[in-house]
C-alpha cells in the first residue's frame, strides 16, 4: 500500500527513479504531482532544481509536503492543462496499463495524468508484474453504496477515510480476464467516481529505478 516503508533495495530504486525523472521538469512548465512513497524521493529533488515551475498536487499529503519543500503549489481549478505529471504506480503491466490508487489517491491522480501532456510513471522494479491482478482500487459514491457494491462483486471497504472529495475508498477483488473489459464495467457503473486501472494510453513513458542507482525507460 501507499506510504508503507519499502525494502533498502526497493527504496533505492524508487529514489533513482525519481532522481531521474525530476530532470525532466524544466522551467515554467506546469507539473501535476502524484501521491506515494516513490513521489517522497521526488519532491526534494524538484525543489532543489528550484526551477519556476507551477505544481498541481494528487493528494493534501503531497500537496503539504511539496509547499514545505517551497514548491509553488496551486489549485487544479486555475490550470488547464499539465506540461508533465509524474507519479507511482502499484502494478506496471508489459501492455504498458497501470495499477494505481494503493493510497486511495486514484482518482485525482488520473485526473492530473488525463490533463498531462507527458505522464511519467516511476517505479522500482517489484512493481513490473506479468499480469494485473486484483486489487484494484475505487473511490464510491456514498449515496447508493449499497447497491453499488452489490453491482459490483466482490468489494471490500477500505477503513480508511474518506477522500478529500468526499468518496468512500474500496478495492474490487474479482478475477481480472480481460483489463479493458473491467475498464469499462467498472466505468459504466453509477456510483462508481473512479478505479485504479490506467489504460496503456494514459501512460507516456515509465522510468524503473534499479538498486546501484541505474534507470531503465521501459515504454
Ligand atoms: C496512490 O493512490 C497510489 O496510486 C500510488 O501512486 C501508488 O500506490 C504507488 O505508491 P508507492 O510509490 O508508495 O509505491
Amino acid at each position: 500500500m501507499c506510504g508503507t516503508i519499502g525494502t533498502v533495495t526497493q527504496d533505492a530504486g524508487k529514489r533513482a527513479a525519481a532522481e531521474a525523472a525530476a530532470l525532466l521538469a524544466a522551467p515554467g512548465m506546469r507539473v501535476g504531482l502524484g501521491t506515494g512513497s516513490t513521489v517522497a524521493f521526488l519532491l526534494p529533488v524538484l525543489a532543489r532544481r528550484s526551477l519556476d515551475c507551477v505544481y498541481v498536487a494528487t493528494s493534501p499529503r503531497t500537496e503539504l509536503a511539496a509547499r514545505q519543500l517551497g514548491l509553488d503549489v496551486r489549485a487544479f481549478d486555475e490550470l488547464d492543462h499539465l506540461d508533465l505529471a509524474i507519479d507511482g504506480a502499484d502494478q506496471v503491466a508489459p501492455d504498458r496499463w497501470l495499477v494505481k490508487g494503493g493510497g486511495g489517491a486514484h482518482t485525482r491522480e488520473k485526473v492530473v495524468a488525463a490533463a498531462a501532456e507527458r505522464f511519467v510513471v516511476i517505479v522500482s522494479p517489484d512493481k513490473l508484474v506479468d499480469r494485473i491482478e486484483a486489487p484494484i482500487a475505487l473511490e464510491l459514491l456514498r449515496f447508493g453504496l449499497a447497491a453499488t457494491i452489490a453491482a459490483l462483486g466482490d468489494v471490500r471497504v477500505r477503513e480508511v477515510p474518506p477522500s478529500p472529495d468526499g468518496g468512500v475508498i474500496a478495492d474490487w477483488w474479482g478475477e481480472i480476464g480481460s483489463p479493458a473489459d473491467l475498464c469499462g464495467m467498472l466505468a459504466n457503473q453509477p456510483g462508481v467516481v473512479e478505479h485504479g486501472l490506467f489504460p496503456a494510453e494514459l501512460v507516456t513513458e515509465v522510468i524503473v529505478g534499479h538498486q546501484g542507482g541505474a534507470t531503465t525507460k521501459i515504454f
